[in-house]
């Protein structure tokens, strides 16, 4: 974990910037006493407009499979499920989620080191493809099906020698703990093969996170597409699924977004294969904007040249700036109200490192944010805090009361 990057005296946002609904809810919720703002507001609109655009933007023969990790938030999938074909899940919780939302949705997992009690959730939950990254999750899965006394539709996550892809993580092209190297796979094929409860249906390859670049993501899904159509037709096997994973990424800074139109209308060129499902799995595309993650400031202090605002919350609710070294900007939403009769702590015209509540100094949002004026009681709104948010936090810690999540 690393403190975020000092954002240089960037100017924080405007305000006056952010939608008026979060505005509304901010400062009707502010100046309690009682109850400091600490939490996510979620704008579902946005959610079901980003999943319409993207569905609009690919070809027919792309399935949308919503990766529930980014935001598990249950009225998220509810106002999702119409406008995606499925979901993707990782573990036995999010499948029953999904499967809560409404009965027989469309489901596929993935996610290394799945144990023998996880693959039997998966198959007892309905997920539709296990994406497999081991031969012995191969060897589980086949017990588990069997167990169930039917078989499960598999795919093999491949790492691929080389990933031409930029982005913020990488789960392929280098060594890694995800799927197997592409030299392994016609082993695991053999193996898969050899199990009577696993149908091969084909493979799985997600190896990157938040990639801007639309015409190098097109090429990704070539490859995909491409290497997938080439290793079946060397093994004989009988492809049905594709699955490209997800890793569309949303600028959290000045760079320029992801050109879905560009991505879709390269994507209208390819051809998969006849009788070959083509799935992606994006989570951050789709719900990172309708997130705002709002923190009430509890003090403002001075040390050693820094001006510190401490708010209520902090990486036990949005951990995503400290580790991802993310440049996140936030606007101060100001609180007319101080309902005390001690003096109210703030500054104005500062460079300032917003901070929570944490007794550790990794516990920082953002550094060195120009700010007109920030008092105790105001409220430090985060937007493109919708993903990886609420669930990539580690709310245990200290023990303080967890972030609430609010529909606006
Ligand atoms: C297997 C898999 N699919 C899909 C996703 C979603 O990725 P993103 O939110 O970057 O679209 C992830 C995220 O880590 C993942 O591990």
């Amino acid at each position: 974990m690393q403190l975020p990057p000092s954002a240089g005296d960037l100017p924080a946002l405007d305000p006056a910037d952010l939608p008026a609904k979060v505005i509304d809810a901010v400062t009707s919720r502010g100046g309690d006493p009682d109850h400091p703002v600490s939490g996510y507001f979620y704008d579902l609109a946005a959610a079901v407009e980003r999943a319409r655009g993207l569905k609009a933007a690919l070809p027919p023969w792309a399935e949308v499979y919503y990766a529930v990790k980014a935001n598990s938030y249950a009225p998220v999938l509810h106002a999702l499920v119409g406008h995606v074909d499925g979901f993707e899940v990782a573990s036995a919780r999010e499948a029953e989620l999904a499967a809560s939302i409404r009965p027989g949705v469309k489901m596929v997992a993935s996610g290394p080191g799945k144990s023998l009690p996880l693959l039997t959730a998966l198959v007892r939950t309905g997920v539709g493809t296990i994406n497999v990254e081991s031969r012995l999750e191969l060897h589980r899965v086949n017990a588990a099906a069997m167990a169930a006394g039917r078989r499960a539709a598999v795919a093999i996550r491949v790492n691929p020698q080389h990933v031409e892809l930029g982005g913020s993580l990488r789960m392929g092209g280098t060594a890694s703990q995800f799927g197997l190297p592409e030299a392994a796979v016609p082993d695991a094929i053999a193996l898969a093969r050899s199990l009577p409860a696993v149908d091969l249906v084909g493979f799985h390859i997600h190896a990157v996170c938040n990639n801007l670049d639309a015409e190098a993501h097109a090429r990704y899904v070539r490859w995909c597409l491409d290497w997938s159509a080439r290793t079946a037709h060397t093994h004989a096997m009988d492809l049905r699924v594709v699955d490209v994973g997800g890793g569309i990424g949303v600028p959290f800074g000045t760079e320029d977004p992801f050109d879905l139109h560009r991505f879709g209308a390269l994507l209208a060129e390819l051809r998969p294969p006849d009788g070959v499902r083509v799935l992606f799995e994006p989570g951050r595309y789709l719900v990172t904007e309708c997130g705002y993650y709002a923190a009430e400031v509890t003090d403002v202090k001075a040390s050693g040249g820094t001006i510190f605002a401490v708010v209520r919350g902090g990486i036990n609710h949005f951990q995503i700036p400290t580790s991802w070294d993310l440049l996140h900007r936030f606007a101060i939403v100001p609180i007319g109200s101080w309902p005390h009769s001690y003096p109210r702590p703030g500054a104005e015209d500062v460079s300032l490192t917003v901070v929570g509540e944490l007794c550790t100094p990794e516990d920082t949002l953002a550094r060195d944010m120009k700010v007109t004026r920030v008092r105790a009681g105001d409220v430090v709104v985060f937007p493109l805090a919708g993903s990886y948010g609420y669930e990539f936090a580690m709310p245990e810690f200290l023990g303080h009361p967890p972030a609430t999540r609010s529909l606006i």
